[in-house]
């Protein structure tokens, strides 16, 4: 790991700003999987990737919640990065989703993660979720990671979702990086 990347991780974890030199210069989908653990609680009504150019990946799913009003969610995202297999690297973060959507200053990871969303989804408001969740075309570019501290590799990321701490859907999400 050079001294930039270490740096950025520090200040990623404490919430401090530090311009560092590490930037990447793609990012894409490569793969996505999603699971209802709940069906009659929820279901996906679909899940998938679409390839518009060769570094340009869109993700689109459509969760429908069977549950008239969802007042309570608890979301848990863990970053891995494949080496000999997928192992757990750098990211392992469990919070309230309720109280993030209220407060949004948590954690600067699910922060960038939420900014990216809230332009492609319909979950920019707080809880209660009264209807299904849509993600229409989503596509990574570069220029959303300033501060990333992630080198060239295939990453996945975990978004485990459980509502009143029942688990109810998990979505596999693979990327490319490249620096
Ligand atoms: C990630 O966090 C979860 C919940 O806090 C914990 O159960 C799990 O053991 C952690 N995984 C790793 C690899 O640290
Ligand atoms: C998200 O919601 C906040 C607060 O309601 C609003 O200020 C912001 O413009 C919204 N962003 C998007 C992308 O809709
Ligand atoms: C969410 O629901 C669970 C199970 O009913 C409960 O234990 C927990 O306190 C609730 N959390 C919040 C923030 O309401």
């Amino acid at each position: 790991m050079t001294l930039s990347q270490i740096l950025s991780i520090s200040s990623l974890l404490l919430g401090f700003s530090l311009r560092t030199s590490v930037s990447i210069s793609m990012i894409k989908f490569t793969n996505i999987k999603c699971t209802t653990l709940d069906k009659p609680f929820a279901d996906f009504r679909y899940c998938k990737l679409k390839a518009l150019a060769r570094d340009s990946v869109a993700l689109s799913l459509r969760v429908d919640i069977f549950q008239a009003s969802v007042n309570n969610v608890t979301v848990h995202v863990q970053t891995f990065k494949r080496f000999n297999g997928y192992r757990p690297f750098l990211f392992n973060i469990t919070t309230n989703f309720c109280d993030f959507m209220r407060h949004k200053t948590r954690f600067k990871f699910l922060n960038m993660i939420f900014k990216i969303l809230k332009a492609y989804s319909n979950i920019n408001h707080s809880c209660p979720y009264t209807h299904d969740i849509i993600i229409d075309k989503l596509i990574l570019t570069p220029e959303y990671f300033p501060l990333l501290p992630m080198p060239s590799g295939e990453y996945r990321i975990n978004f485990g979702v459980d509502a009143y701490n029942d688990p109810k859907a998990i979505v596999y999400i693979y990327v490319l990086i490249l620096d």
